[in-house]
């Protein structure tokens, strides 16, 4: 049976993985993360200075609360919302300002009570169902101000250098019942998406692009170093493993 993506993140045991093991201190995901995250702080400054009211920040499926703690402190005001009671939790410990709702959003419409200076979505559009993705963006586009700005990452590009190993673990994976997500889409698959969604793409921000295996290896510090100088706003963006996307309503 395959776990619905609603529910990949209920159950403690899994909540706790994603905290210490995927976000363990020398995970990969950790140091990609350590470059993402002040491409994500400089955005919303600078997204900040442009503004003259006080700016409400929205994190959709903040789970844990990764990226709502770090903007929490660079906003007025910080909500975040999550399917997963448990994820929840944890935020909630992590950031004391924000409001933290819990529940699906397409069914519950009270849980985005506000409109929104900027939405963050991380980590959600690549695994969430296809027929997901659109209905769910499409809500967030409805209560994004003109003005505001989506940032929104797809973390398993399948124009990069992982795409090989990602062919290969399917591979061995067909015919299990459980496993892990190695679901993929391309730059191009993900414009078409926010362009359908009312969304236009503003930059682009590319992070990762060595294959992570290599960090499992002798070469960790070499794959750091090369993924360290190609980060960010680079030419090799749309090669690189975790697309970020800075979109304003089209
Ligand atoms: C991989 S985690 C990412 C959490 C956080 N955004 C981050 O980047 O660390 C995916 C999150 O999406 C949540 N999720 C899945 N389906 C959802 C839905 N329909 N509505 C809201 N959250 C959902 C899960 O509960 C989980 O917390």
């Amino acid at each position: 049976m395959t776990v619905s993506y609603a529910n990949r993140f209920q159950q403690k045991d899994d909540v706790a993985f994603y905290e210490a093991g995927e976000y363990g201190a020398e995970s990969y995901a950790s140091y990609i993360w350590r470059l993402q995250r002040p491409v994500l702080e400089r955005l919303v400054r600078e997204f900040c200075r442009t503004q003259t009211g006080p700016v409400r920040l929205l994190d959709f499926a903040c789970g844990t609360g990764r990226v709502l703690a770090v903007l929490e402190p660079l906003v007025a005001a910080a909500e975040g919302v999550d399917i997963s009671e448990n994820m929840a939790a944890l935020a909630r410990a992590k950031c004391p300002r924000a409001q933290l709702r819990v529940g699906d959003v397409l069914t519950h419409p009270e849980l985005l009570p506000n409109r929104y200076d900027l939405i963050t979505a991380f980590r959600f559009l690549l695994n969430v169902e296809p027929e997901l993705r659109q209905q769910i963006l499409k809500r967030l586009r409805q209560v994004l101000r003109p003005e505001g700005r989506l940032l929104v990452n797809v973390h398993g590009n399948s124009r990069s250098l992982r795409h090989p190993a990602i062919v290969w673990r399917r591979r061995r994976a067909r015919g299990a019942k459980t496993g892990p997500m190695l679901n993929e889409m391309s730059p191009a698959e993900t414009k078409i998406l926010l362009r359908a969604c009312g969304f236009q793409i503003v930059r682009q921000f590319g992070f990762g692009v060595l294959p992570p295996t290599l960090y499992r290896t002798p070469l960790r510090g070499v794959a750091q170093a090369v993924d360290r100088g190609l980060a960010g706003d680079h030419w090799w963006k749309d090669g690189s493993i975790d697309l970020l996307f800075e979109c304003r309503p089209a």
